[in-house]
């Protein structure tokens, strides 16, 4: 599909992934062809592809190009390496847990197809990746699905950094929702937040939802709480990178600044992700690790320096909001409800 955020093309022996190459939107819609797991990693730290469930399945096709050429016939020794590569594409960004989800996904699936032998299995990893992209394609259909009725005709929605096609399969949670909604004929005007310091609601949320037709205004961060008291904003709808048992929330730094003032305003305030966004492993948002990025992405965004040079600088790429600040999760399996300890429990015991 056009917007497709990563494909492959070709067999597991000759093939590449390909991504769009998301720092340089919007001005240039470029391509990048990636063949190797160095390729891949590097494209995953620099946000050359980004957003939870896109690295999810970036991480499962670099695993491909980083055993393909293993010429090792043991699978004992195949495995070994496995792990090897799995750690070092692990190693590219913390927070998302779809990373780690997508990588665990691969080593289980090598796990149950030992008896194949290296050949079969790398063959196998690469219908594994592609079932994981398929997956998420199903997957945020059935969020939109499910978080459409929520958007009644006319409503004003406000979103912050971009939770679409670009950071997903080609679909979107956040904007899913939105994009269902506007195909069963409800007129929907979002309000996207710039989404300081990279940018993704301004350069990525603004560009997909003006290639889908949808009214989109794009505002300052800081301009959320204005809009709200000005009674401009009826919902507000983000992504997650990890959600907690408890419903903490991680996601793009700025989220908890949004739902406290959509608290404070009486907005409800909704997080569409799949489950494979969920971590059952962490009771709540307090051990979720939050990536910290580069002082130059804060001080030169654009290259060019807009602070005194050596300044210091504190750059967290997420923060976590409260499961008390968060409406509903609108997931592939339905809305979940406060209290999230006990939906998400029995969601995952399922
Ligand atoms: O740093 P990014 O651009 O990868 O951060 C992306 C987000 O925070 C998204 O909101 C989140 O991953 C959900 S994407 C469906």
């Amino acid at each position: 599909m056009k917007n497709d955020p990563i494909y492959w093309e070709g067999d597991v022996t000759q093939g590449k992934a390909v991504i769009i190459e998301q720092t340089k939107l919007p001005l240039v819609r470029q391509l990048l062809e990636i063949h190797s797991a160095e390729e891949m990693w590097d494209a995953i730290r620099k946000l050359k592809i980004r957003g939870a469930p896109a690295i999810g399945i970036a991480a499962a096709y670099g695993v491909v190009l980083g055993i393909r050429g293993e010429k090792l016939t043991l699978v004992a020794d195949f495995m070994a390496r496995l792990r090897q590569v799995c750690d070092y594409l692990a190693s590219s960004r913390p927070t998302a847990v779809n990373l780690f989800w997508a990588l665990r996904r691969m080593q289980d699936t090598a796990a149950r197809h030992a008896e194949s032998g290296v050949a079969a299995i790398k063959q196998i990893l690469l219908a594994e990746a592609h079932e994981i992209l398929a997956e998420d394609r199903r997957r945020c259909a059935a969020i939109g699905e499910y978080g459409q009725v929520l958007l009644l005709d006319g409503m004003r929605v406000i979103t912050h950094c971009n939770a679409g096609g670009l950071a997903t399969s080609g679909y979107g949670t956040a904007l899913g929702v939105i994009f269902s909604a506007v195909s069963q004929g409800k007129k929907v005007h979002v309000y996207a937040d710039e989404t300081r310091p990279l940018w993704q609601g301004a350069r990525l949320t603004t560009w997909e939802l003006k290639e889908a037709g949808i009214p989109v205004t794009l505002i300052c961060d800081n301009t959320a709480a204005f809009v709200m008291q000005q009674k401009k904003v009826d919902i507000a709808i983000v992504g997650a990178d990890r959600i907690a048992r408890n419903g903490d929330v991680a996601n793009k730094i700025g989220t908890y600044s949004l739902a406290v003032v959509a608290k404070a305003h009486g907005v409800p305030f909704y997080v569409a992700a799949p489950l494979s966004t969920f971590d059952p492993s962490i009771h709540s948002g307090d051990a979720i690790p939050i990536e910290e990025r580069g002082a130059e992405e804060v001080t030169a965004p654009t290259g060019v320096p807009i602070a005194p040079p050596g300044i210091q600088v504190y750059a967290p790429a997420f923060d976590v909001t409260p499961a008390c600040y968060i409406t509903g999760i609108i997931t592939e399996r339905g809305i979940l409800r406060p209290p999230f300890q006990e939906a998400i429990g029995k969601l995952f015991s399922a």
